[in-house]
């Protein structure tokens, strides 16, 4: 969650660096004014480096990351995408913005995709699937993986909150053909708004990198009014303002995700021999980005007791049990693509998604926390528990 609570001087001074060195905002062109300063470039490049890719492409936003990856595989009109049912809108609207034909499968107690209920959604129409690891915890990748290679599917990871976090040291957004990120402002480093991918495949990041750009193929032999191109494409183009700040939130990224450990540590070691908690599974070898603490109590009645006892004690949730709608494809009757492709009652064709979620409450994580919030997390749950 919280590259905010870090922005400081370091971002100032990689604005202040632009500024004094021509303020050239576009992160194309301008070569004799910019004094050298590729903000966005420098800052793809770096992504690139703390992944352990050869390429990166930042864009305008996390939902514009994953619209640009799905034109990079070539999904169209009649592929159907799977992603799973608990995501952000943003997963499916993605889907939907390029004319293709969102499925979701249901979660298990990770939160994230059910590797057996995806198998059983792919049909001979199943272009590729979008695995999301939800509140920053790993989605099953090793199986969901191994799915897509024996079905032939492409794989894009959609990391918007696992950026930072690793599973079996492979960091997450590179396990898929694409990962994606987003840097919007409630996220673990942040542009303000932003968002990157990274590739696999070098011809993929080349598609990317034109389609984000109206097809522009920057080709260094002629200049930018002359240049070539082979498809259209769309502006998803960051701006160098947003590439600076990425330049100076990187650095603290590792730091970020450290401290949201110990405190999702705190706060699990407070509440751990609480009678009817239950911890979310996570997988072995998951390094979790700890943006939030997601345990399970015992029906959802509970779960929203916890959130009412949570804010009388000033404390809040984050996401379960309260902002459930924008996040279960379940409540989503306002996306005709998606009722047509599961039938009218979207609570009922994710069923199991449903019993998991509506008994899971987060708890919001960040760099800093007083030293007194376990404690009374603690006291808000147990009286929840107890009500
Ligand atoms: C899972 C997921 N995917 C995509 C996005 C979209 O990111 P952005 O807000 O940068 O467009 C979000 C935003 O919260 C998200 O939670």
């Amino acid at each position: 969650m919280p590259g905010y609570e870090v922005i400081g001087s370091e971002e100032l001074a990689e604005i202040q660096d632009l500024f004094s060195h021509g303020g050239i905002l576009f992160r194309h062109g301008f070569d004799a004014l910019r004094n050298n300063r590729y903000k966005v470039k420098e800052f793809e490049q770096a992504f690139a480096r703390t992944m352990g890719v050869n390429n990166a492409l930042a864009v305008s936003s996390g939902t514009a990351a994953l619209r640009v990856a799905l034109a990079a595989l070539g999904i169209g009109p009649g592929d159907e995408v799977i992603t799973q049912s608990f995501t952000f809108v943003a997963t499916v609207e993605a889907i939907i913005e390029a004319r293709a034909v969102p499925i979701c499968a249901d979660i298990d107690t990770t939160l994230n995709m059910d590797p057996e209920d995806l198998e059983r959604r792919i049909t001979p129409r199943t272009k590729a699937v979008i695995v999301v690891h939800m509140l920053g915890t790993p989605a099953r990748l090793p199986e969901i993986a191994a799915i897509c290679r024996e079905h032939n599917l492409f794989l894009i990871e959609d990391t918007a909150w696992g950026c930072g976090g690793n599973l079996q040291g492979k960091p997450l957004g590179t396990w898929g053909d694409i990962g994606t990120f987003s840097f919007d402002f409630a996220k673990t480093m942040t542009t303000g708004e932003g968002g990157m991918l990274v590739f696999r495949d070098e011809a993929v990041y080349q598609r990317a990198a034109a389609w984000h750009d109206h097809g522009h193929e920057n080709n260094p032999a002629v200049p930018r009014w002359e240049d070539t191109r082979a498809s259209s494409g769309f502006n998803y183009r960051m701006m160098e303002l947003q590439g600076a700040v990425g330049l100076a939130q990187l650095k603290k990224l590792p730091g970020v995700v450290a401290a949201q450990r110990a405190n999702r540590d705190r706060l699990w070691d407070a509440i751990v021999g609480l009678s009817g908690v239950e911890p979310r599974t996570v997988l072995e070898g998951a390094y979790e980005t700890a943006d939030a603490l997601v345990f399970m109590v015992p029906d959802s009645q509970t779960a929203l007791r916890c959130r009412k006892e949570l804010l009388e004690l000033g404390l809040a949730t984050k996401i379960l049990p309260e902002a459930y709608t924008w996040h279960f494809a379940g409540t989503w009757h306002h996306m005709p693509e998606l009722v047509a492709a599961h039938g009218g009652n979207l609570q009922a064709a994710f069923s199991q998604s449903h019993a998991i979620l509506c008994r899971a409450v987060s708890l919001p994580v960040g760099v800093n926390m007083a030293d007194d919030v376990p404690q009374r997390a603690r006291r808000a749950i147990e009286k929840a528990m107890q009500s």
